[in-house]
Order: structure tokens, then sequence, then C-alpha cells
């Protein structure tokens, strides 16, 4: 191997820039990763016996995750990029995608060529890599509804696999690879995903169900026919007026999963509070907005006495990082609002994102 694919190690290396809610904290040892094969073979190399045998932790575009405090472990930050096609029929177009592309990026890809499957998933940050993880939803869609394959680097075989989408226990906010990440030795490095669009949109019918979608895209179509793009750039400005902007807040989107409750128990809360928003889920049993819960108990727009940390005064579901606040401080916020939703409503609100 050349001496420019070794990937070099750095040590107590500041990952404040790698964690959208831009706390600082450090990883006790660091890689880039450029060149997936380039990495694998070096990993798999006799010298890297004892570095095989260390905690590990894989870093995406760090969107979804909360760092409480210095990573104890080799920290893999996933930097591949580029796109390929790799089938198409008379229907669909299959396109790879490297692991460290930008989400968004691919997405307006998509659209820019007039493909349809990911367009109302506009706007979301974080990588390509990180999207079937916990599986990224918004607007009527999630990436597991065009995931065909997810390719990874296995480091309990040191083999390279290819799941199938159906195998991925792709479900709200979850699957298989969350749990895996979970472990101690982080199991999977994810280093490509292939989706499914569709390039020949006869009989395509937009996802245009969910809240004021449908009423944002007629205003900007203004009854002409609606494409990938009309969607995409009604999403973006939807979310663009709701939730804040990373660089210019710190914040993990969405800090509480949604709750998923029994329909008796739905139907009760709903006759104390008639404007619960309830999503009834195909299993029988029903969806709560988080966010209305957490703005009905009070905590829109809060703040830590400190004011390091707060609630975001538009979304009730974001916790923001106002500057100089930790993850720990992040993470009594959210028990304390968690706790007061519990004692309120009587139900369970758990965080979305990875804490570390
Ligand atoms: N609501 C309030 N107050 C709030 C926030 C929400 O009353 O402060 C109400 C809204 O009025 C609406 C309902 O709650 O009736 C749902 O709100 P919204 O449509 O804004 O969506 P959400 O449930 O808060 C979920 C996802 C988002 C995704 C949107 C749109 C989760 C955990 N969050 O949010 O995903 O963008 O739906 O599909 O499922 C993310 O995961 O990071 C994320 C941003």
């Amino acid at each position: 191997m050349t001496a420019h694919t070794t990937p070099a190690i750095a040590h107590h290396m500041d990952l404040t820039a790698f964690n959208t809610l831009g706390f600082s904290v450090s990883a006790e040892q660091y890689i880039t990763v450029r060149d997936t094969q380039a990495f694998i073979q070096w990993w798999c190399a006799p010298e890297q016996a004892t570095l095989r045998e260390q905690p590990r932790f894989i870093l995406g575009g760090g969107s979804n995750l909360v760092l409480t405090q210095d990573i104890r472990a080799l920290v893999l930050h996933l930097q591949t990029v580029g796109m390929q096609e790799v089938k198409r029929d008379d229907m669909h177009v299959w396109m790879e995608v490297q692991a460290g592309e930008m989400w968004h990026d691919f997405v307006m890809y998509c659209v820019a060529q007039g493909w349809a499957g990911v367009e109302n998933l506009a706007l979301i940050p974080g990588t390509v890599g990180a999207s079937p993880v916990q599986n990224i939803g918004a607007y009527g869609m999630e990436a597991g509804q065009a995931i065909e394959y997810v390719t990874a680097f296995d480091f309990a075989t040191l083999q390279m696999v290819q799941i199938a989408g159906q195998e991925c226990a792709l479900a709200y906010r979850d699957s298989l690879f969350k749990h895996a990440l979970h472990n101690e030795q982080a199991r999977y490095l994810i280093t490509s995903v292939c989706f499914k669009l569709r390039h020949d949109l006869r009989d395509w019918q937009a996802t245009l169900g969910y809240g004021d979608v449908a009423s944002r895209v007629r205003e900007n179509t203004q009854g002409r026919a609606v494409c990938p793009n009309d969607v995409a750039q009604a999403i973006i400005s939807i979310r663009q007026s709701k939730l804040p902007d990373p660089k210019v807040l710190g914040n993990a989107g969405s800090f509480f999963k949604n709750p998923v409750v029994d329909k008796p128990q739905a139907d009760a809360l709903k006759t104390q509070h008639d404007k619960l928003p309830c999503y009834p889920m195909t299993d029988g049993r029903v969806k709560l907005a988080a966010g209305w819960l957490i703005e009905q108990a009070g905590w829109k727009g809060a703040r830590s006495a400190d004011g390091h940390v707060g609630v975001y005064d538009k979304q009730a579901l974001v916790l923001v990082h106002h500057g100089g606040g930790t993850g720990a401080q992040l993470m009594t916020l959210a028990r304390a609002i968690a706790e007061d939703v519990q004692r309120k409503f009587g139900v369970f609100i758990e965080p979305e994102p990875i804490v570390v």
C-alpha cells in the first residue's frame, strides 16, 4: 500500500466541528477514512491486531449524536464520496452512494435528474452512510423505502457484507445497525448504500399527505404537474421555518422519538386533550406528537438556568445548544422534560439520537 493511503491516527482529536450539537469533546484516537478499500486492507494487516481489539466508534455527519464525554475509543470518521448508477430498467434506476456523501446532496442530485423516492427527505442533515442506521424519515417517507441494499465491512468477520434492505430491520428511527452501534465494538462499517429510485414518473403520485406539504406544493406549482423537485423545495421551506440550522444553532434534529402507545391509552388521552395530534399506525397502535406534549408541558423555548442548553422556540421536539454547554447538561434537561411529560400525560418519551 502506498504511504498516502495509510490512515494516520490522530490522538486527542477535538470533535467539536464533527457533531452538530457542537459539544467540545475529544476522541482518544481518530482516523479519517477517505478510501474504503485502502482502509480495510490496512485494518486487516497483522500490525493492526491490537487496534482491532480496541473499542471503536463510527462517526458520520455527527447530526444524530449527543457527546457527553470524551470518547475513549478509536473514532472512524467516514469521508468517502461518490455516486454511481449500477442498474436501470424501464421504471427504476439503482444508485450506489458512498457512505460519506452528504444526504441532502444526494437528494438534490436525484431530484435534479427528475427521479423520485427520496424527495421528502430533503435537507435532513448527516451522511448517506448514517441514513439506514436510524432509518431517517420525514413528511411521510423513510429512507428504508428506497434502500435496496447496504454494503458494509463486518468487523467481526473482517469480510464485506451486502445486506438487503428487507434484512436491515428498518423500522421507525431504527435498524439492526443502530443496535450494532451500541455494542462496545461497533460491528458494521457501512461503506455504501444502494437506493432504488423511479425515473419513469408516469402514474407517479407525490407523497403529500403530511401536514402542510400539499398546500405548500400547490402554492408553488399553481396547477401544473408536480415533480419530485417541487416536493423537495416545499419540504426545504417547511424545514427551514421550523428547524434550526445546525451551522447557526447547535442541535440534533428531533431530540425525542414520537411515542407509540396502545389505542385505549391514545383514546383516553384524546378525551382529556382533544387537540393531541395522533397518527394511527398499521399495527393498530397510535403514534403521538412528542413536540405537542412537550409544548403543552410548558417547555417550548425553555433554557437551562445557565442558559447553555434549551428547547427550540419554534419546535419543542428539538433541543439546542446555545454555546458553552455540555452533552451532560443537555441530557439533564432531556431527563427533566421526559419526567415532566411522564408526570403530566403518563407517556414515556425517549431520546432519538445516539448518546455517548
Ligand atoms: N407540535 C406542537 N408543538 C411543537 C412541535 C410540534 O404542537 O413544538 C405539533 C405540530 O403542530 C404537529 C405535530 O406536533 O401537529 C407534529 O409536529 P411536526 O409535523 O413538526 O413533526 P414532529 O412529529 O415534531 C417528526 C419527525 C421529524 C420530521 C417531521 C416531519 C420524529 C422524532 N420527528 O417531527 O424528524 O422532520 O416529523 O415528518 O419522528 C428528526 O428525526 O430529526 C426530524 C426532524
